[in-house]
């Protein structure tokens, strides 16, 4: 993604009512401390501008959502929308965002603290020397099943073929186990069911690019969708 600094965005973060500043001090208290409730919580890496996870929330007063990016510039953009939704009414007490790398959601999260991991569009980082960068990389699987509950699960889509087929890879090597996988979630009917979109597979399928989305679960896992 490039990006535009705008200027004060770390200042203009730090001081929003819609993040959580210092997320470490939570770990194993966020639905108790932050939703004051005992609701699942499901966590979007890498959120960019913040729609999928904005209208999530929306649909889904029943589930904590916690969206994480790690660019101010970009994370005051879902700010942004997060204040307009709210100006059209909706209530969103069930969200919040945090400004973090995906590398420290061990330090944020305890052990099963988390029900849900979606990851969307993340960066495809095509040299083989920046792999441990992709986020279903070995390196990120291992964070993820640490954080995720027992039955929980993890989506992910990309109109990205190098990445996709990498993940393919990647996610059953971590000890991860393929639920469904499909290479046009928008002309499958089952997967597609509830859908939402993000600012990237708005952009890239109105190219006419497929979608790819693959669900996932730890080995050992026996949960049905
Ligand atoms: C290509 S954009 C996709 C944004 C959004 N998910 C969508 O589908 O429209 C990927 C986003 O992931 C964020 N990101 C990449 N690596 C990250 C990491 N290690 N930790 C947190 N955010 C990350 C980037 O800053 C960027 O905003």
């Amino acid at each position: 993604m490039r990006l535009r600094h705008i200027t004060g965005s770390e200042d203009m973060v730090a001081g929003s009512e819609f993040v959580t500043h210092e997320p470490e001090k939570l770990k194993g208290r966020w639905a108790s401390d932050v939703f004051h409730n005992d609701h699942p919580i499901h966590i979007e890496i890498g959120m960019g501008k913040g729609q999928f996870i904005t209208k999530l929330a929306a649909l889904n007063p029943g589930i904590n959502y916690i969206g994480i990016e790690r660019y101010d510039t970009v994370l005051l953009k879902a700010i942004r929308k997060r204040e307009d939704a709210v100006r059209q009414g909706a209530e969103l007490s069930n969200l919040t965002f945090i400004s973090i790398d995906a590398r420290l959601l061990n330090d944020v999260f305890a052990e099963g603290e988390v029900n849900r991991i979606y990851l969307n569009f993340s960066d495809p980082w095509p040299k083989d020397r920046h792999a441990n960068r992709r986020l279903t990389s070995p390196i990120f699987m291992a964070i993820y099943q640490k954080l995720l509950a027992a039955d929980g699960i993890l989506e992910f889509k990309t109109d990205n073929t190098e990445l996709f087929d990498y993940s393919l890879t990647s996610i059953p090597q971590s000890g991860w186990k393929l639920k469904s996988v499909t290479r046009d979630l928008h002309h499958d009917a089952a997967m597609n069911e509830g859908n939402i979109m993000t600012e990237y597979e708005e952009k890239f399928s109105a190219k006419g690019n497929p979608i790819y989305k693959l669900v996932a679960e730890p080995a050992g896992s026996s949960k049905e969708l």
